[in-house]
């Protein structure tokens, strides 16, 4: 999904993030080009190899297959651009980090109980990593100095806000659509309390 214009996006943003980030963000991120690439060149590669998790873990689950087979390939082909984009300022992929902002989120699942539960959870949890994702690429298209980084940030943005906005579609269709609601909320709480507690770094993309 391309076609989202801003307006939309931040209308989401606003209905969903309770803690905007950081405004010091985007300078840090400046200044530490190369791990701020390679970390997000990992976030890519992190989306592919949950999507394709996903898929292993819930193989009956036909429409959940379907569309997030394409998503692998996406998110795969978001870590080459990262990666491309690294190697064309002659930068390296540096090591992966520990990830502390998906750690805490983790956290937060529920590993026992209902099946729904879980899957609920699942969902929820990649929905929320998407749509932080999608607010700190927003920020960085919009606060960078270097104008063709800030485009080349706008399309992560535009392409990370269909895919929050496909985890929550699924989960509605596995799962009441209230409890959805309800649940997120809860993530969203959650998610606000992970963020207030990180330091803010400019070698992250969380
Ligand atoms: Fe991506
Ligand atoms: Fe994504």
């Amino acid at each position: 999904m391309e076609t989202h214009d801003s307006i939309s996006i931040d209308a989401r943003a606003i209905l969903g993030l309770q803690l905007p980030t950081d405004p010091r963000w985007v300078n840090l991120a400046e200044r530490s080009l190369e791990d701020i690439l390679s970390d997000h060149a990992y976030c890519e590669q992190k989306a592919a190899a949950s999507c394709i998790s996903l898929i292993q873990r819930y193989n009956q689950k036909e429409k959940l297959v379907i569309s997030l087979a394409p998503i692998v390939t996406e998110e795969w082909g978001h870590f080459r651009l990262v990666l491309a984009e690294l190697q064309k300022r002659n930068l390296k992929l540096g090591r992966q980090r520990k990830d502390e902002y998906a750690n805490a989120l983790f956290s937060f699942c529920q590993t026992g109980g209902a099946e729904e539960g879980r899957l609920l959870d699942q969902l929820l949890i990649m929905a929320m990593i998407e749509a932080r994702s999608c607010e700190r690429f927003k920020r960085l298209s919009e606060g960078l100095e270097d104008e063709y980084l800030r485009r080349f940030y706008r399309r992560f943005m535009e392409s990370e806000a269909g895919h929050y906005t496909l985890f929550i579609d699924l989960a509605e269709t596995y799962i009441d659509k209230e409890k959805v609601r309800k649940r997120w909320q809860e993530w969203l709480e959650h998610e606000s309390n992970v963020i207030s507690k990180l330091d803010v770094r400019g070698d992250r993309i969380h």
